[in-house]
C-alpha cells in the first residue's frame, strides 16, 4: 500500500504509475541513447530506480547518482563498482580479466558474493589508483570490453547516469578544466570512435544539460584546454550524438485523481470529489512532489471529516507558511546559480510574475533592466530560457509568461511580495 513520502525517491510500492513513460524508455533503450528531462522532484530517480529495480529482460542495469562528483576517476570508479556488484556481470568479468588491465586480479580477487565494507573500499581505492594512472589508454577500452561482454551473451547493458550535468557543472566551476575535458573526450569517444552496440545511456538532470553545456567549449577554449579548431570537436551535438529527449511531465489529471484516492486510502480516509478536486484546484499542475506534501500536511493536522475549507486553510497557513518552508527553499537557491546579476534579475521577474499572474516579454524585459541595471538583451534571453528551462516559468499562447506552477507563484508571491518595480 502506497505511503506519502516527500522528498526521498519514492521506491517499490510507493511508487506511483509512470508506467507508459517507463516503457516508451525501455523502447528508446532497445536503439538510442536518452536525456531524461525535468524539473526537480517530478520524479526522474524514482523512474531510474523502477528501470533498476525491475530492469527489461535483456538489459543489465546499472544505476549511478553522480551528484556529488567531482571528477571523472571518482565517476568512473563508481561505475566499476557498480559493475562489479552485478553477480552476473562480475562472474563474467572475472572469466576475461585479462582482457579489463583496469580490472587488475587484484582487485577482481576481492569481489564474490558478499563483500564486506571494508572489502568494497579497498575495491575502490585500488580501482581509483589504477583508474587515474591510466584514465588515458584504458578508459574508452574498458567499455569496450564490457560492451563485448554483454554482446557474447545477446544483451545489454545501461547505464542509468542520474545527476549527469551536475557533474560537468561542479567540474567546469571548480576550474577543473583538464578533468573536464578528458571526460567529455572520453565520452564522446564512447559514442563516436567505438562501434558500441551494446550500450546504452539514460542521463538525467533537474539541471538541463544543454543549458550546462552551453558554455563549456568557450570556457575550455579560453582556459588553453583545446584549440579554436576543436570547438567544432567538443560541440553538444558531437559528445552527446544521438541522444533522444523525454520530458517528464506533471501527473495528468485522472492519473492525480487515483493518486490523491490512494494516498488518502492507505490511511483508511476516504475522500469525496470535492476533496479531490479542491487539492487540484489549490496546487495547480499535479505535480507529485506537491500532491505528496500537500497530503502529508492534511493527514497531519487534520484527523476528523475533512471539507474543502479545512483544505484551504491548511495550503495557506501550513503549505505557504514558515513550517514548510524547508519544502521550497531550493527554489529559491538555484537561482544563485545564475549569477549575481541574473539572480537579481530572475527574482524580481518572477515576484513580478507571481504578482501579475502574465506578463510580456516586453514587460519583463523592462523588469530585468530595472533591477539589473543591465542593457544586454542577450544576458536577458539567456535568463528566460534558464527560468523556462527550469521550468519556473512557461510562455504561453497569448504570448505572455507565467508561472507554470500554481503552488510555487503562490508561494513565491508569499515570500517575496514587496518590489519597487510596479
Ligand atoms: N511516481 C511517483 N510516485 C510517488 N511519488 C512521487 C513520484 N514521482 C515523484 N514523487 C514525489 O516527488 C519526490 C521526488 O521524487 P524523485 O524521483 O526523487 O524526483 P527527482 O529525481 O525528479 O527530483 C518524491 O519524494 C515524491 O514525493
Ligand atoms: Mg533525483
Amino acid at each position: 500500500m502506497i505511503k506519502e513520502i516527500v522528498g526521498p525517491i519514492p521506491r517499490d510500492e510507493n511508487f506511483y504509475d509512470r508506467v507508459d513513460l517507463i516503457e516508451h524508455m525501455w523502447g528508446i533503450a532497445e536503439e538510442h541513447d536518452t536525456f531524461l528531462i525535468g524539473p526537480r522532484r517530478f520524479g526522474k530517480s524514482g523512474i531510474l530506480c523502477k528501470m533498476y529495480d525491475e530492469p527489461r529482460e535483456g538489459f543489465k542495469v546499472i544505476f549511478i547518482d553522480c551528484e556529488k562528483f567531482e571528477d571523472p576517476y571518482e565517476f568512473f570508479t563508481a561505475l566499476l563498482v557498480e559493475v562489479l556488484k552485478n553477480r552476473n556481470l562480475s562472474l563474467k568479468i572475472k572469466d576475461c580479466a585479462h582482457s579489463i588491465p583496469l580490472m587488475p586480479e587484484k582487485i577482481l580477487s576481492k569481489v564474490k558474493d558478499h563483500i564486506s565494507e571494508i572489502e568494497l573500499l579497498e575495491i575502490k581505492i585500488g580501482l581509483r589508483e589504477s583508474i587515474e594512472k591510466h584514465w588515458k589508454e584504458e578508459s574508452v577500452q574498458c567499455i569496450k570490453e564490457l560492451d563485448k561482454l554483454v554482446n557474447k551473451s545477446n544483451e545489454k547493458i545501461l547505464f542509468l547516469l542520474d545527476e549527469f550535468p551536475s557533474l560537468l557543472k561542479h567540474m567546469i566551476d571548480d576550474g577543473k578544466y583538464l578533468e573536464t575535458k578528458l571526460f567529455l573526450e572520453w565520452f564522446r569517444a564512447l559514442r563516436l570512435d567505438l562501434n558500441l552496440t551494446n550500450t546504452r545511456f539514460i542521463i538525467a538532470g533537474s539541471r538541463n544539460i544543454h543549458t550546462v553545456y552551453r558554455n563549456i567549449p568557450n570556457q575550455l577554449l579560453e582556459k588553453g584546454e583545446i584549440e579554436k579548431d576543436e570547438i567544432v570537436y567538443f560541440s553538444f551535438n558531437q559528445v552527446f550524438n544521438d541522444f533522444r529527449n523525454v520530458l517528464i511531465e506533471p501527473f495528468d489529471a485522472a492519473t492525480a485523481k487515483e493518486f490523491i484516492k490512494e494516498l488518502f486510502s492507505s490511511s483508511q480516509i476516504t475522500v469525496e470529489d470535492d476533496i479531490i478536486n479542491k487539492i487540484l484546484e489549490l496546487i495547480g499542475s499535479p505535480v507529485p512532489y506537491f500532491i505528496q506534501l500537500l497530503i502529508s500536511e492534511i493527514k497531519r493536522y487534520h484527523d476528523g471529516n475533512l471539507t474543502p475549507e479545512i483544505i484551504e486553510s491548511i495550503y495557506n497557513e501550513r503549505i505557504l507558511g514558515p513550517t514548510c518552508r524547508f519544502y521550497f527553499e531550493y527554489y529559491e537557491d538555484r537561482l544563485r546559480e545564475y549569477g549575481p546579476i541574473n539572480e537579481k534579475g530572475a527574482k524580481m521577474i518572477v515576484a513580478e510574475l507571481s504578482k501579475a499572474g502574465s506578463l510580456t516579454k516586453n514587460e519583463l524585459y523592462n523588469i530585468f533592466l530595472l533591477s539589473t541595471q543591465s542593457d544586454d538583451s542577450s544576458k536577458f534571453d539567456d535568463l528566460m530560457n534558464d527560468l523556462e528551462m527550469d521550468f519556473y516559468i512557461k510562455f504561453d499562447s497569448d504570448n505572455k509568461y507565467l508561472f507554470l506552477s500554481k503552488i510555487l507563484s503562490d508561494w513565491w508571491l508569499r515570500w517575496h511580495p514587496s518590489s519597487t518595480i510596479r
